[in-house]
């Protein structure tokens, strides 16, 4: 039997988002059949929108989201009916390339649900295999992460992509260690999560960067010791003066253009670590002199999904919240109904919030 719900649809590149009654199927083997509670609107819906992902419109959106399971098929273990689950894009095969490495966080041939969610009989594209600005979404089981039931939905949602993003380029991606210098372009959802990292990670010095004083009082909420106004200051330099003249430890790009990729690699202490988390559009490109590369050693990193594990991150992460040494209610500007999601863009366009909570 399919259900029919309310769920947000992405119809065309660029249009303004609508709110459809979609079908969803009942869970087949290996299914899960979630119960949304609360999604929260990540820059990554915006850009599937404006068709800066790829082009298989319609988009269902939604992907950074907490519900219950309401219904399992065939062979699914993991997670049964009842159980309080934060949604993962990260289903780890278990046995491809990488999974065979040792390395499953960088899993090449993550599981999605099987079935299709439709729309007036039109098959739908869910965001990053999920699909949760919905009252209902069919998942894989393994997109299916069990924490602590007592957390708050609206924030552990958040775990499921952008705060695990951040938290996880600073922690997993640039191995941020006690006593390191770390630098965060972009203090959106994702950068302030990466700040809130390198603080749980032990970090001396933790300068934010942003074009917004109203981003960069928030970031020093999360954890940050110093700030920088990019439209105002020279951010190399600043970052330079502030790490004794040498440059970061660990530089995290969380804004996805080229100019801050230059200026992540340039405040990069010799030897240190570029983290790439911002996702740049198919146009862009960068220049570099290739001596620099060479000559200033050290790392430069890409982070998908903050390189993490879920079934291992997930309810870690939610025990720290509930321990009060993550605050990830902080991140959670708004919580706001379904029929909101195209305002909450233009909110976050304006930098009016760092995540609108959709609520069901
Ligand atoms: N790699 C991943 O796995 C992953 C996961 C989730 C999101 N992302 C990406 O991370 C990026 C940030 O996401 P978000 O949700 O935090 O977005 P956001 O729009 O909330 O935050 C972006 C921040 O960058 C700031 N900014 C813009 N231009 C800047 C500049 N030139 N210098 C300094 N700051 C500047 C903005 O003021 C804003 O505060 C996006 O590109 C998103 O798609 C990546
Ligand atoms: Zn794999
Ligand atoms: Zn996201």
């Amino acid at each position: 039997m399919a259900h029919e719900v309310r769920a947000v649809v992405a119809k065309a590149k660029g249009e303004p988002v609508t709110v459809e009654t979609i079908q969803v199927p009942d869970p087949g083997p290996g299914e899960a059949l979630i119960d949304v509670q609360a999604c929260g609107v990540c820059h990554t819906d915006l850009h599937y929108r404006e068709g800066a992902i790829n082009d298989d419109f319609p988009f269902l959106l939604g992907h950074e989201a907490a519900g219950t399971v309401a219904a399992v098929g065939d062979g699914v273990t993991n997670v049964a009916p009842g159980d309080f689950v934060i949604l993962n894009w990260r289903a780890v095969c278990g046995d491809c390339r990488a999974c065979n490495r040792g390395r499953p966080w960088y899993c090449f041939n993550t599981h999605n649900a099987t079935q299709k969610m439709t729309l007036d009989g039109q098959e739908l594209s869910p965001a990053l295999g999920i699909g949760a600005f919905a009252e209902k979404t069919l998942v894989h089981a393994g997109q299916a992460t069990k924490v602590d039931p007592t957390a708050s939905p609206a924030a552990a949602g958040l775990i499921g992509c952008g705060v695990m993003a951040g938290l996880g380029a600073a922690m997993n991606t640039g191995d941020v260690g006690r006593g390191d210098s770390v630098a965060v372009l972009g203090c959106g959802g994702v950068g302030d999560a990466a700040i809130a990292g390198s603080a749980l990670a032990g970090a001396h010095t933790i300068i934010a960067v942003d074009l917004d004083d109203k981003k960069l009082e928030w970031a020093k909420e999360f954890g940050a010791t110093h700030t920088i106004n990019a439209g105002k200051e020279d951010v190399v330099e600043r970052i330079q003066e502030l790490t004794g003249g040498n440059g970061a430890d660990v530089v995290i790009e969380a804004v996805g253009l080229p100019e801050t990729y230059k200026q992540a690699f340039y405040a990069r202490d010799l030897a240190g670590t570029v983290v790439l988390v911002g996702v740049p559009n198919p146009e862009m490109k960068i220049e570099l002199p290739l001596i620099d590369v060479f000559g200033r050693g050290g790392t430069l990193k890409s982070s998908w999904y903050g390189d993490c594990l879920p079934s291992r991150d997930f309810p870690m992460l939610i025990d720290l919240y509930q321990q009060g040494r993550l605050d990830l209610d902080r991140f959670v500007s708004e919580t706001i109904s379904i029929d909101e999601v195209e305002e909450a863009f233009h909110k976050m366009e304006a930098g009016e919030v760092l995540r609108s909570v959709v609520v069901f």
